[in-house]
């Protein structure tokens, strides 16, 4: 095979390689445009699995470069005058330079012809001398640019400034230093590469650049500035700029992140940073870049395998790879980003944060890394929890929490969850049982179903209500077994169903209305739910009076049948959401138009709860964070101001989820997926908060909390099937302080001693 490389950094050069292994007789020509010792950037890092595929696929220069390596443990964290240092971390980098030396000779001594300063056409019909033509020619890429269409190019230009230094300052740890300037936060990421180099990226978001003056600086004036900045970090040394060509301001980058649909057109395939990147506060692209060469020379040199096939495998392997890696990437932009939210964090705290900001590294992982430090940060999370220094360790999802007068005595909560089993609004046996076992499964607070403030606002004939004396007496059965047999609290979710009303039951088919006996409808607008649904009745003032005197003789109830927390739904498309969301709101009364004028009338009935419920006793709010239907929904910025508004008019916690008030809307779904907002709504509104969403292991549940991305999490699905998932959880992670119901003990320390001796297997 004649192949064309088109750019010789490490992914051009490491498939020049890759092939010449695989078979001695293909011809590999590769051109750069720079000579062999130019290069941008400074030093790389890898982890040790990138080492491991290094040496199964040429042990050789992998010996070479596994020589080179400088290896480091720690982390330095440095903020607020004080040094965070966690080990554990097991880096390895390199100076870029000398990777590409490296490579180049092995290239060379394998038959390869390395064409330095020679410009690659971007037109595919100057090589047509080649059955194969490798654009790796970085993120950059000419020539996939130039055939653009048919690689699906998604380019996003991240907000962020940086400058990509090297220092002779040789850091023994990976170093963050945060410092702050009259204009604004700005952020070093450093690592030594060599024995007397390192990396050291300069980072702040565009308004400190502008403030500081850099758009208008010349790059010796823009170093001076950031060797003043970090003066104490560089021990006199300088700061390196191998960009020197440039003027000051284009010296400073923003991160493009990229993504193809298509990885090859014709002959022309891309490779590493051509046809992804990753951002480099995750390290990642050269690992990628080298990866990717693997792949496509163990594809293309596959007997048997046609070249369509070969190149189909190549896009799908490793697209998933970079899906999950860019995923990562992106958390950890993000946290950059949106630094601002997390600097009033106490820097042990702050810390943890970043350390776990691209959700690949977890409570646990980081108790692997470092075991000592993480107690530390679990102790620190209990004092501050009880108020007072505590000296033993303990999972964060066992620390109490205070609401008003009501303490909680942990942070894991049995989400609202709507069982359909009520007849005419009465809780039954099912209920005292299925809210019974869930209060002794341990969770420290324990959410009824929606419950409904009146016959009409119900969703179905089988949600339970609060509206009649029957329903109080039934409730109180089921508050008093809660109370007597459990330390769990129990929160009220009160509710009216809005134009989601009058529809079967759950496993009868979601949202679908009634065959018949239906009821009829309001909301905000005359909005259905779906071209299936009926159509509401926007509501009169006199509809929201009544709506409003219902609310609050609900809450009356509450109070009578003794529940400990109120929680007001105005989430998921129901009554209240129809005004949130500007989706249904087409009002053009007070109660429509600007987020204001759309959060009326909620607020109103919130106040009016608030009013009638006991000032010692607390109350949350269930939001929709977004109506996952970008600019034209509700966005998780406005989701920080209707925490806002709620938190104003008395809430003492923001239930934080999203989604299901558009049918049409389109989720994005994953692991923990709603807990960026409960993380934004909490850290720039300074509101407390409830995650929830696909939260399913103590392992999130801890990292959550660690990391101050909310104050309670809320478990809903895993709890249907394991009631006693906080048992369980303090069970695995051997927690003995947890209450556990005295029948129950034997079960609980069977358990335990089990999970432990399948752990030490495992280990
Ligand atoms: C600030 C920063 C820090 C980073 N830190 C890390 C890190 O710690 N770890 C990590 O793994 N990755 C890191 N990366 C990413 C890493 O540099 C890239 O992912 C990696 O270099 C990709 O390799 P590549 O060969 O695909 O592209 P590149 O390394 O960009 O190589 C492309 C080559 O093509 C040449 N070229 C371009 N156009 C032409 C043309 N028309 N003709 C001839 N030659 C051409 C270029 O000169 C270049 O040599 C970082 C990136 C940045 C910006
Ligand atoms: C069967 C079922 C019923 C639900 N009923 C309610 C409800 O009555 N009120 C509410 O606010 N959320 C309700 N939810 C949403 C959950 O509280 C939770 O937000 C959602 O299931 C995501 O959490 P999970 O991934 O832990 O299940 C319900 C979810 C399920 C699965």
């Amino acid at each position: 095979m004649r192949i064309a490389c088109l750019g010789g950094g490490p992914a051009g050069l490491y498939l020049a390689i890759s092939m010449k292994l695989r078979d001695p007789a293909h011809v590999v020509d590769l051109f750069e445009r720079n000579r062999p010792d130019d290069t941008f950037g400074w030093g790389v890092v890898f982890s040790d699995q990138t080492v491991e595929n290094l040496m199964a696929n040429d042990p050789v220069s992998a010996a070479v470069i596994a020589q080179e390596f400088a290896h480091w443990d720690d982390i330095d964290v440095h903020i607020g005058g004080e040094t965070i240092r966690s080990s554990g971390h097991g880096f390895i980098g390199i100076g870029r330079k000398r990777l590409l030396n490296i490579l180049q000779g092995r290239a060379r001594e394998l038959g390869v012809t390395l064409n330095f300063e020679h410009e690659a056409s971007a037109d595919l019909a100057d090589w047509a001398g080649y059955d194969l033509v490798i654009a790796a020619d970085g993120a950059n890429s000419r020539i996939r640019d130039r055939y653009e269409p048919h690689f699906g190019v998604d380019i996003e230009v991240r907000r962020n400034k940086f400058f990509w230094f090297g220092t002779h300052k040789v850091f023994e740890a990976f170093t963050f230093a945060f410092e702050r300037t009259p204009a604004g936060w700005i952020w070093a990421h450093a690592y030594r590469f060599d024995d007397d180099l390192s990396t050291f990226i300069v980072e702040m978001d565009p308004e400190t650049w502008v403030g500081l003056g850099f758009d208008a600086m010349d790059q010796p004036e823009a170093i001076a500035l950031c060797e003043r900045i970090f003066a104490k970090y560089l021990d006199g040394n300088a700061l390196i700029s191998n960009a020197t060509h440039l003027p000051g301001p284009q010296a400073w980058l923003n991160f493009r992140r990229i993504k193809c649909d298509i990885w090859s057109h014709e002959n022309l395939v891309l490779l590493g940073d051509a046809a992804h990147t990753a951002h480099f506060s995750i390290g990642s692209g050269t690992k990628l870049a080298l990866e990717d060469a693997i792949k496509l020379a163990e594809v293309l040199n596959r007997p048997g395998l046609t070249r369509e096939a070969a190149l189909a495998e190549y896009q799908a392997e490793r697209n998933l790879e970079v899906l999950k890696l860019q995923n990562s990437a992106r958390n950890s932009t993000e946290w950059f980003e949106t630094l601002d939210r997390y600097l009033h964090f106490e820097p042990i705290q702050f810390a943890y944060s970043l350390l776990t900001r691209s959700q690949r590294v977890s409570h646990e992982n980081l108790r692997l890394r470092d075991k000592e430090w993480l107690e530390g940060v679990e102790r620190w999370f209990q004092s501050q929890a009880v108020g007072t220094e505590v000296n033993e360790p303990a999972p964060p999802m066992f620390a109490p929490l205070r609401l008003r007068g009501l303490e909680l005595v942990n942070r894991v909560v049995v989400s609202p969850m709507a069982t359909y089993s009520a007849v005419d609004g009465t809780p039954n046996d099912f209920h005292l049982v299925h809210y019974g076992a869930r209060a002794q499964g341990g969770a420290g607070l324990l959410y009824t179903e929606m419950t409904c403030v009146s016959a009409e606002g119900r969703i179905t004939p089988g949600c339970t209500g609060l509206y009649a004396s029957e329903h109080v007496a039934a409730w109180r059965r089921i508050v008093d077994f809660v109370h007597a047999n459990s330390s769990a609290k129990f929160c009220l979710q009160l509710g009216h169903s809005g134009s989601k009303g009058s529809t079967k039951v759950g496993w009868e088919g979601y949202d679908v209305p009634l065959d018949g006996g239906n009821w009829p409808l309001i909301a905000a607008s005359d909005v259905p739910w779906s071209a299936d649904n009926q159509v509401p009745r926007p509501m009169s003032r006199a509809d929201m009076d009544a709506v409003i005197a219902q609310f609050v003789a609900a809450v009356r109830l509450g109070l009578e049948a003794g529940f400990d927390m109120i929680e007001l739904h105005a989430a998921h498309g129901y009554l209240l959401s129809s005004f949130i969301t500007p989706l249904t709101n087409k009002r053009t009364d007070e109660h429509g138009g600007s987020l204001e004028n759309r959060l009326r009338f909620p607020l109103e009935v919130f106040r009016a709860m608030r009013a009638a419920w006991p000032d010692q006793r607390p109350m949350s709010v269930r939001i929709s964070a977004t109506d996952w239907m970008g600019e034209l929904g509700i966005t998780p910025d406005e989701a920080v101001e209707i925490g806002r508004a709620f938190w104003a008019a008395g809430a003492d916690l923001i239930d934080v989820s999203a989604g299901q008030t558009w049918a049409d809307c389109q989720p994005v779904y994953g692991r923990m997926f709603q807990t960026p907002f409960a993380d934004q709504v909490r850290n720039e509104g300074r509101v407390t908060t409830m995650a929830v969403g696909n939260i399913y292991e103590p392992d999130h549940v801890n990292s959550i909390l660690a990391a101050g991305r909310a104050d309670l999490v809320a478990l809903a699905r895993p709890h249907l099937i394991d009631p006693s998932w906080t048992l369980r959880a303090a069970a695995a992670q051997d927690y003995r302080r947890v209450a556990v119901p005295a029948p129950y003990l034997g079960g609980m320390a069977q358990l335990a001693r089990n999970l432990a001796r399948e752990a030490e297997l495992k280990a």
